[in-house]
């Protein structure tokens, strides 16, 4: 008998799921993952820069609720910021703290992203802050 995965949210993934290849995503750009687990379901989203990037939990610190309404739009129109898309809020894309809008001084939850080997690959959460 199969295991019907649950259909609860979850905040943060394990370690070591390959995500697929790092040119998944244009250099500057970003994109959504949903990850069905058998614990849940996870949201997330990756920005990359060059050869690295940063992932954050899909929610945002303001009200709760995902970025983007529309898919795979996260960032200003220039690429230099995070935006919500519902009120405004502003987040640095290196470190998820929100630099403006209604929800400033708080930040994303990150979601720690590595690329190996040409692959982007969930990570441990770093024990430094
Ligand atoms: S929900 Fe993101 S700024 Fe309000």
């Amino acid at each position: 008998m199969s295991e019907t995965p649950s259909s609860a949210r979850l905040w943060a993934t394990p370690a070591g799921i390959r995500l697929g290849p790092l040119d998944l995503i244009a250099d500057g750009a970003a994109r959504n993952f949903v990850l069905q687990m058998r614990a849940g379901r996870f949201h997330g989203f990756a920005l990359r820069r060059g050869d690295r990037v940063h992932g954050y939990v899909d929610r945002c610190p303001h009200m709760g609720v995902p970025l983007a309404q529309h898919l795979d739009r996260y960032l200003t129109p220039d690429g230099d910021l995070v935006l919500c898309s519902w009120h405004g809020a502003l987040f640095d894309p290196e470190t998820g703290l929100c630099v403006g809008g209604p929800c400033a001084g708080q930040r994303l939850t990150p979601w720690p992203l590595a690329v190996v080997d040409g692959a982007m690959v969930t990570a441990a959460p770093s024990i430094t802050p």
